[in-house]
């Protein structure tokens, strides 16, 4: 059996909800694929703190350097959110021959340029399936199952925040503030929610989506971004009237040859795909030349449908050491 060292950066709702998978799946994954994982080291901000999982504190530390510096580690798992001390800590594992998978939109949509040559370099791996809609496998889809297709459009829902407040505000009559508290109560929304609500994360997702889906690098702060901060009851009870459902969308299209891309709220038909998506979900309706019209929806944030993202790109670097 092939024996594969975890480090974790990280041990949030994302972190957590991967060691869960990792520890619960264990035995179904070893029989699966013939490897054994073992998560030897977890970076945290603080030892003591009460958490979901039960971890024996000796696997803990606030050092990144135990993680990063340990040669029997082969994948370091990124999963502090933000750029840094996030992209120094990539780089450096890089550095030190270990192959990188994150759920970190942020880092990866504004280093991107960077981290493609480092890891080319070195010839490392980046798994980033769970940067861009949670659970959904579409950064799989794109780049492997579809990527014989030329994509016409790639248009989704990419936050599950604002999905879940739109929905909120839509459905339980919530105000905009009190839906956005449930949100992080539910452990959807960043660190800083403002990223979520300004259509920034959105941006960055798409960023990744534009990259591996049309071969184009744009920097998130070069794709036109409105949030939701400004929506009001009034806006969703007149899109109602109009039997309509406002979502925030993230758009890249091939206008004959020129690629049009942009994060706004906007006013969907109610039996369009996407303005059926609820609550914390994400949809993704991909057009491709070759496999027409393709909608994928599931979960878009959260502990498992995340972490469950992450374990299936540590599962296919691993199957490559
Ligand atoms: N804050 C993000 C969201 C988390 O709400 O979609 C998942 O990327």
């Amino acid at each position: 059996m092939k024996k594969i060292n975890i480090g974790l950066l990280g041990f949030g709702t994302v972190g957590q909800g991967t060691y869960k998978i990792l520890t619960e799946n264990k035995e179904l994954i070893a029989n699966r694929h013939n490897i054994e994982f073992n998560i030897k080291k977890i970076l945290v901000s603080n030892v003591n703190k009460k958490r979901n999982v039960d971890v024996d504190a000796s696997f803990l530390t606030t050092n990144a350097d135990e993680i990063i510096n340990d040669n029997d580690i082969d994948i370091v798992v990124e999963l502090l959110g933000g750029i840094e001390p996030a992209y120094t800590y990539i780089s450096n594992a890089i550095k030190n021959n270990k192959h990188i998978v994150t759920a970190n939109k942020a880092v990866i949509a504004n280093k991107s340029l960077e981290l493609s040559a480092l890891k080319n370099t070195y010839n490392k791996q980046i798994g980033v399936e769970a940067c861009v809609a949670g659970g959904i496998p579409i950064i799989n889809a794109i780049t492997t199952a579809l990527s014989g297709n030329e994509f016409i459009s790639i248009k989704g829902i990419l936050n599950g925040t604002t999905n879940y407040i739109l929905t909120q505000m839509d459905e339980a009559g919530l105000d905009y503030k009190t839906a956005l508290k449930q949100t992080q109560e539910l452990g959807y929304a960043e660190a800083d929610p403002t990223a979520d609500v300004e259509g920034i994360d959105a941006a960055n997702k798409l960023s990744i989506l534009i990259e591996l889906g049309f071969n184009k690098y744009v920097h998130p702060d070069n794709i036109d971004t409105i949030g939701i901060s400004s929506i009001t009851k009034k806006d969703i009870q007149k899109a109602n009237k109009n039997n309509e459902k406002i979502k925030l969308i993230a758009s890249v299209e091939n206008n004959n040859g020129k690629l049009e891309y942009n994060v706004k709220p906007i006013s969907l038909p109610n039996n369009h795909p996407l303005a059926m998506v609820k609550g914390a979900f994400n949809g993704i309706f991909v057009t491709g030349n070759a496999v027409g019209e393709l909608m994928f929806q599931g979960a878009g944030a959260g502990s498992l449908p995340t972490g469950s993202a992450v374990v299936g790109d540590i599962i296919a670097i691993a199957k490559t050491i």
